[in-house]
């Protein structure tokens, strides 16, 4: 295995995963939001809210064009599979779904003081809960292995995905 995309709702943990994961594989890791921010000049809420979500869904999935085959461990968005076309190109990489469920996801946005999202500012929990519900189906598609991490540690959950990466 040599490059390995993580997807998920937001507060899956697909950037600490994805970090943890690269450095045990001895991979570089790639954030795409990281990676959108720089190559925007600005932080994805300012760009939201001064172009708007559909302006930044294409600058997302014109980068994960760009990075679907890459060598490295890539964190995405929770938002990338809202675009057929990436769901398309995620079917043809190796990627990994990280199922976390909604009330620890949101537990964990509410706690992650770090990070400014967007949707989670505009949207109410029923909203989110909506959205999640959207687009699970499109994780599911989307991944060829799907991990559970609800209540599981990162270590636990990198073992997990690198035993299942083995029998694929
Ligand atoms: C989004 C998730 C965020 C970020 C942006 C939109 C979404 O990433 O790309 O705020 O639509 O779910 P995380 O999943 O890393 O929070």
């Amino acid at each position: 295995m040599d490059h390995l995309i993580l997807i998920g709702f937001m507060g899956a943990g697909k950037t600490t995963i994805g970090k943890l994961l690269a450095k045990t594989t001895d991979l570089p890791f790639i954030d795409l939001d990281e990676r959108l921010e720089k190559e925007l000049e600005m932080s994805i809420n300012d760009y939201f809210v001064t172009f708007g979500e559909p302006k930044f869904r294409t600058k997302e999935s014109q980068l994960l064009a760009r990075l679907s085959q890459t060598s490295g461990i890539v964190a995405t968005g929770g938002g990338i599979v809202t675009n057929p076309q990436n769901r398309l190109l995620l079917k043809e990489a190796h990627v990994v779904y990280l199922k976390t469920d909604i009330d620890e996801s949101i537990q964990r946005l509410k706690e992650d003081t770090q990070n400014v999202r967007p949707l989670f500012i505009e949207k109410t929990e029923v909203q989110l809960r909506d959205l999640y519900l959207l687009r699970r189906p499109w994780y599911e598609e989307s991944a060829q292995i799907h991990i559970e991490t609800t209540g599981k540690t990162p270590h636990e959950i990198v073992k997990e995905i690198l035993a299942k990466e083995k029998e694929s």
